[in-house]
């Protein structure tokens, strides 16, 4: 019989992890829970005992939450990360460096918790475990071009964000898009809640407290002397290049979910450079494995149904009625036919 999934709740208010295992309820009926009272004792059971969710709080003595997280985002296998926490990230006194899975505010209903939690494990479910699936998994956001990363710095500065000039950004740094895309499903309070777009997905976030948590976690910038920044930026030009196809002839209601479909449709190909190259060779064997995977990671960061369908069979001719998909599908067969370059589809 396969083991049971591990769950593990992390709290230093043993009356919290008593009541999440009450009421976590029908989901501890397929996985087996483990309750640590200690972010210590939590990174100890984490180093050496497989984990697949992770449940924390974040103010504890040292360490704290946010070193449960981060340990746990090198774990292998990968947890899936989710913070329950009274303080909301505007609030905290550390950085934020790592992002989870979902971040929710006491108290939520544990119906929602469950959902959640659900949802997040379905969506890695459609990786096979593995190398892979543990880089989607532990990936917490991915590094932005250097002028993204000043642009940001700068409106951080000046109290100047707004959610047109984060999507304006986000339309020129497919990763970044990204990037904003997790942070708007990560800080939503409802587990239910899925974003069609990135404009969508800005207009989510509260501009003040974004101020906040940007400036306690600013996404990572491109190494540009890295071996990866060509294929990165040639990556990112054909996103782009895809995304404006796309909004050629779109419904005019769809524009951010066709251009946000085109500049997230190859992010599992991101997903792949960023790992350690003789990690990810069998995808490299399959160069359409990249649909699978950033289809994946997609749903793991809150795109909405429809956008992920057109991700998944992005190689494929669809069957499905989803239009978004026939065209995300013509958008790529038309590139590759002016374009034989290795980013064509
Ligand atoms: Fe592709
Ligand atoms: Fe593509």
């Amino acid at each position: 019989m396969p083991e049971k999934p591990h769950l593990l709740c992390v709290d230093d208010e043993p009356l919290v992890l008593a009541s999440l295992r009450r009421s976590l309820g029908p989901l501890l009926a397929e996985m087996d829970f483990t309750g640590c009272g200690s972010g210590a004792e939590a990174i100890r059971l984490l180093e050496t005992n497989s984990v697949d969710v992770l449940v924390t709080d974040l103010r504890m003595p040292p360490p704290n939450g946010l070193d449960v997280l981060l340990c746990a985002s090198k774990a292998s296998p990968s947890p899936l990360r989710f913070i329950y926490s009274a303080y909301h990230p505007s609030a905290l006194p550390f950085e934020m460096v790592c992002l989870p899975h979902g971040y929710y505010l006491k108290p939520l209903s544990p119906l929602l918790l469950a959902q959640a939690i659900r949802s997040a494990f379905d969506a890695r479910g459609s990786i096979s475990p593995g190398p892979v699936r543990d880089a989607i998994v532990g990936l917490s956001s991915l590094p932005v071009l250097p002028e993204t990363l000043r642009s940001l710095e700068a409106d951080v500065r000046n109290q100047a964000l707004s959610a047109d000039r984060l999507a304006a950004m986000s339309h020129k740094d497919p990763a970044f898009a990204a990037n904003l895309l997790h942070l708007a499903f990560s800080m939503s309070q409802d587990p239910g809640r899925r974003f069609k777009g990135v404009l969508e997905s800005a207009r989510s976030l509260d501009i003040p407290e974004l101020h906040l948590t940007l400036k306690r976690g600013l996404p990572a910038a491109l190494d540009e002397s890295s071996g990866i920044a060509r294929e990165w930026r040639s990556l990112h030009a054909h996103a782009c290049q895809i995304a404006g196809r796309l909004i050629a002839d779109c419904p005019a209601e769809s524009t951010d979910e066709y251009i946000s479909t085109g500049l997230l449709h190859d992010v599992g190909r991101q997903c792949l450079l960023h790992m350690k190259p003789d990690a990810r060779v069998p995808e490299q064997a399959n160069p359409s494995a990249h649909a699978a995977i950033s289809a994946a990671l997609l749903r793991l960061w809150g795109a909405a149904p429809s956008v992920v369908e057109a991700v998944a069979g992005q190689h494929q001719s669809p069957v499905s009625g989803n239009p978004l998909a026939s065209a995300l599908y013509a958008a790529n067969h038309e590139n590759e036919k002016e374009h034989t370059h290795e980013f064509s589809t």
